[in-house]
C-alpha cells in the first residue's frame, strides 16, 4: 500500500464561530457549516482539507491520508488492524478505514472522495533579476488584498511522546521515509525530531508529509497549506497582521526542506502555516541524520523560534 497524499485534518474546537472567522481569513473556503461541524477546503480541488467539530475542549483529533486503491482499505483492515471500510460521512464521499497511532491520534485512510476543478489562481510571477529579464513593458500582475488562495494541505507536524515509537509505527504502517532526522547533541541514537516523506517509488514527493517532534504534550504542532508562491505568503502575512491575529514565526525559510514558511495562531491555539517552494525527493534519496545543535531552523534569521513551541 502506498499513501497518495495528506487528505485532511480534524480538530475538536470549542468556539466554532471564532475559528470559522480565522480560517476564512487564513484562506480556507467554507464547504459546510452546521452547529456541530465546520468543514473547509483549499482552492486546489480537494473536497475539503480541514474539519473542526464542536467540542468541550480544544484538541487535535487526527489526520487522514488518501490511498491509491479501494483494495488498500481492505488490506489495511486485514493486515494493519484498521476498522472495516465504511462510507466517509464528509463532503466528497468516498470510503475510509481508521487506525489509532501510538499517541491516540485517529489516522484515517481514504479512497474515492470526489475532487472538483481548482479555483482560478493568479498568473505566475515573472521575475526580473540582474541576470535574466522576463517581464517587459508591463507591471507584475496585480493581486487582491485579502486571504490567500491555498492550493492544498501539505503536511502536519505532530508532538509525539516517543519519537522512536511514533516514527517506527508510521514507517511500519505506511512506509514513510525519514528525510531529515535530528538527534540529541553527541548521541546519534537519541533521535527526537524527524521529517518524513511518503514512499512513492520513483515519483517525487514533498520533503515531508508528517514531522514528529518529541514532546510529552502530544497532539498537533502545526498544519501546513501550500500557497501559489512566496508573494501569496507575504500578502497573507500582512493581511493576517492587519486583523491582529498572533504571528508565531516567519516569514522565513527552513534549511531542511527549503520551503518558505509563515506560522499563525488560530483562536483554538492551533498553529496554521503557509508554505511554498518545498524540496522534492523520491525513495532513492534516503535519510540524512543531524546533531540538533548544528541545525538552524530559519535560513533568513537567527531569531530563536521561542513562540513556535509554546
Ligand atoms: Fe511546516
Amino acid at each position: 500500500m502506498r499513501l497518495q497524499a495528506l487528505h485532511h485534518v480534524t480538530f475538536a474546537v470549542r468556539d466554532l464561530d471564532r475559528q470559522e472567522t480565522f480560517v476564512k481569513d487564513f484562506g480556507l473556503v467554507i464547504v459546510e457549516r452546521t452547529d456541530s461541524r465546520l468543514v473547509m477546503k483549499t482552492c486546489g480541488g480537494d473536497p475539503f482539507a480541514y474539519v473542526a467539530v464542536k467540542g468541550e475542549e480544544n484538541r487535535f483529533v487526527g489526520l487522514a491520508f488518501t490511498v491509491e486503491n479501494a483494495a488498500d482499505l481492505d488490506e489495511a483492515h486485514a493486515r494493519l488492524g484498521a476498522t472495516a471500510p465504511s462510507d466517509l460521512d464528509l463532503p466528497g464521499g468516498g470510503r475510509s478505514v481508521s487506525l489509532t497511532d501510538p499517541d491516540g491520534n485517529l489516522v484515517l485512510l481514504v479512497h474515492g472522495s470526489q475532487r472538483s476543478e481548482p479555483e482560478p489562481f493568479y498568473p505566475e510571477l515573472e521575475h526580473n533579476t540582474p541576470f535574466e529579464k522576463r517581464r517587459f513593458g508591463r507591471n507584475q500582475h496585480g493581486r487582491e488584498r485579502g486571504p490567500a488562495r491555498l492550493w492544498r494541505i501539505g503536511h502536519v507536524g505532530l508532538f509525539v511522546k516517543s519519537f522512536r515509537t511514533s516514527s517506527e509505527w508510521y514507517e511500519k504502517m505506511f512506509g514513510l521515509i525519514g528525510s531529515d532526522i535530528y538527534h540529541i547533541p553527541g548521541q546519534p541514537q537519541a533521535r527526537i525530531v524527524g521529517f518524513f516523506r511518503m514512499d512513492r517509488g520513483d515519483e517525487y514527493v514533498d520533503h515531508h508529509v508528517v514531522a514528529f517532534m518529541q514532546d510529552p504534550r502530544g497532539g498537533c504542532h502545526h498544519i501546513s497549506f501550500e500557497t501559489q508562491d512566496f508573494e501569496a505568503q507575504q500578502r497573507t502575512h500582512c493581511f493576517l497582521g492587519s486583523k491582529e491575529y498572533e504571528a508565531i514565526w516567519g516569514v522565513g525559510r527552513h534549511p531542511h526542506g527549503s520551503h518558505i514558511f509563515d506560522v499563525w495562531r488560530a483562536p483554538d491555539g492551533a498553529r496554521f502555516e503557509t508554505f511554498s517552494d518545498t524540496d522534492l525527493f523520491r525513495k532513492e534519496h534516503g535519510t540524512n541524520v543531524h546533531d540538533i545543535s548544528q541545525v538552524t531552523m530559519d535560513a533568513w534569521s537567527t531569531d530563536k523560534p521561542d513562540r513556535y513551541f509554546v
